[in-house]
């Protein structure tokens, strides 16, 4: 079997970089990426790619390349999932904000809407493809409701999870380390994943291609996010020790990550891991663990996220402390909101949980960030429900120059690992800044020395 039209239901971050570079790379098959979010789908199809939702350094020329050649995105789903022969999934999995497994387990229901519209809507043989993030044995839900409301048709479901990093998603998409694609060990199921592996072979060496049972693809992305979110908050929990110490956790991790059995990546202490996947894939595997009665497992992994949220609040009492106690009044700039550089995605980014407990002390936010906008950061925080929106309207400005942002203000913390934070002219903000002047860097990248020497008070993580 061969796949000529695939449809892509989610157009968000994963959904749509994806699907771009597929398109790009198989020009001869026809890639429509459907979303119900209508104000998202007029935004990909605007005319200057600079405007797509989603920033991603490169995306916009692949979509320039394939959009309209045989990229196209609509919110017609029904005629989309008609026409495909293959129906990746890319809906969000949120954590559950409700019921049963609240605050732990995968809110499943944007994944059953799909699979009953699916169901609904095929009246040929499909290969369905779960690419959002899964708990283990999702395939079997979403089998099951397939084959009982379905028409009659075939379906195979494939787990093809996705392993880009945001920031960096159009170059790991490019040259990947690796495709896992799990299938049915069945004739059928065979003939599935070999339909999806000819898609990828068209870029991808064929030694990268991994495939395997459906369970363990969809149990390998949980585990790969778990161990990575590990690294993470290991190296963090070493930073506060150097801090007592007098180490420096910048040197321990270049001296450990020589050692080839650790690795010299993701061993960068930071203000705790942000992101849509590290914390919801961590949680569900807990959960998981649980209801397998494995209390220990979902213990040891609950840990990763317990010292995460330390890191967080430790980084905010410690802005509040050095500050003489308090910063009541006090303007604290954040520079950066993104979870991390190169992407304007906010989803569980430390800067959100930093100016709540900061906003808590009645300290006065002002926010640049050079991608996120003025009603994200907004947003972001009444997300939280922490207080009225009123509230964080007055504790909170956002500035479209980093300049302003830092006026007058008491202290600057630098949230996210933007690179042109390292290019700012320095002496001119310390100038324009109430004395002493306070620098709490949060991701370890600015120039201790050169600032030292302006007359910053400087403070790093870990060392
Ligand atoms: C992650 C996985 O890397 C990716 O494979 C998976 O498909 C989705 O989840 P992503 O969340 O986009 O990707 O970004 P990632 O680069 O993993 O960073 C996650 C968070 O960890 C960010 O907040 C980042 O700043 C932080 N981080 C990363 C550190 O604090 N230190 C590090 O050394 C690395
Ligand atoms: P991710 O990071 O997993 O890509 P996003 O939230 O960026 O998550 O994207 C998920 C997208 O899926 C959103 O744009 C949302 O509107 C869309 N979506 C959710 N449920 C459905 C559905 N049943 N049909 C079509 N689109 C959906």
């Amino acid at each position: 079997m061969k796949v000529t039209k695939i449809c892509c239901i989610g157009a968000g971050y994963v959904g749509g970089p994806t699907m771009a570079v597929i398109a790009q790379k198989c020009p001869h098959i026809q890639v429509t990426v459907v979303d119900l979010n209508e104000q998202r789908i007029k935004d990909w199809n605007d005319p200057n790619t600079d405007n797509i939702p989603i920033y991603e350094p490169g995306l916009s020329d692949v979509v320039a390349e394939a959009r309209g050649r045989n990229l196209f995105f609509s919110t017609d789903v029904e005629k989309a999932i008609d026409e495909a022969e293959a129906i990746f999934i890319s809906v969000n999995t949120p954590t559950k904000t409700y019921g049963k497994g609240k605050g732990m387990a995968a809110d499943l229901k944007y994944i059953e809407l799909c699979a009953r519209q699916i169901a609904k809507v095929a009246k040929s043989n499909k290969i369905v493809v779960e690419k959002s993030t899964l708990p283990v044995r999702t395939a079997e839900a979403i089998k099951s409701i397939l084959d009982n409301t379905g028409n009659g048709v075939q379906f195979q479901i494939l787990s093809n999870p996705e392993f880009l990093a945001e920031g960096t998603a159009v170059t790991d998409l490019l040259n990947p380390d690796r495709i896992l694609i799990g299938g049915d060990t069945t004739p059928e199921g065979y003939t599935a994943i070999n339909a999806l592996v000819d898609v990828y072979a068209n870029w991808v060496s064929k030694d990268k291609i991994l495939t395997t049972n459906v369970w363990s693809s969809e149990l390998s992305k949980l585990t790969a996010n778990a161990f990575l979110a590990q690294r993470i908050s290991s190296i963090n929990a070493m930073s506060e020790l150097c801090e007592k110490t007098g180490a420096d956790v910048s040197e321990v991790a270049r001296a450990i990550g020589m050692d080839s059995r650790i690795g010299s990546k993701f061993l960068k202490a930071s203000v705790g891991f942000g992101g849509s996947c590290f914390q919801k894939d961590i949680l569900n595997l807990v959960y998981i663990a649980k209801s397998y009665g494995l209390n220990e497992v979902a213990d040891y992994w609950e840990q990763v996220i317990i010292m995460n949220d330390y890191q967080k609040r430790r980084f905010s009492n410690k802005i509040v402390q050095t500050l003489y106690n308090t910063v009541a009044d006090k303007k604290i700039t954040f520079l950066g909101w993104a979870f991390k550089k190169d992407t304007n995605d906010t989803r569980e980014s430390a800067a959100i949980y930093v100016a709540d407990d900061l906003i808590n002390e009645q300290a006065k936010i002002s926010v640049y960030d050079p991608k996120v906008l003025k009603n994200k950061i907004l947003s972001d925080l009444d997300y939280l429900d922490t207080r009225k929106s009123s509230e964080n309207a007055d504790a909170v400005l956002s500035f479209e120059n980093p300049y302003e942002a830092c006026e007058g203000a008491h202290a600057i913390a630098i949230l996210t690992e933007w690179d042109e934070f390292t290019k700012y002219d320095w002496q001119k903000i310390y100038d324009s800044m109430q004395k002493p002047a306070f620098i709490f860097d949060g991701r370890n990248i600015l120039n201790a020395k050169e600032l030292k020497s302006i007359g910053f008070i400087y403070n790093s993580i870990g060392s």
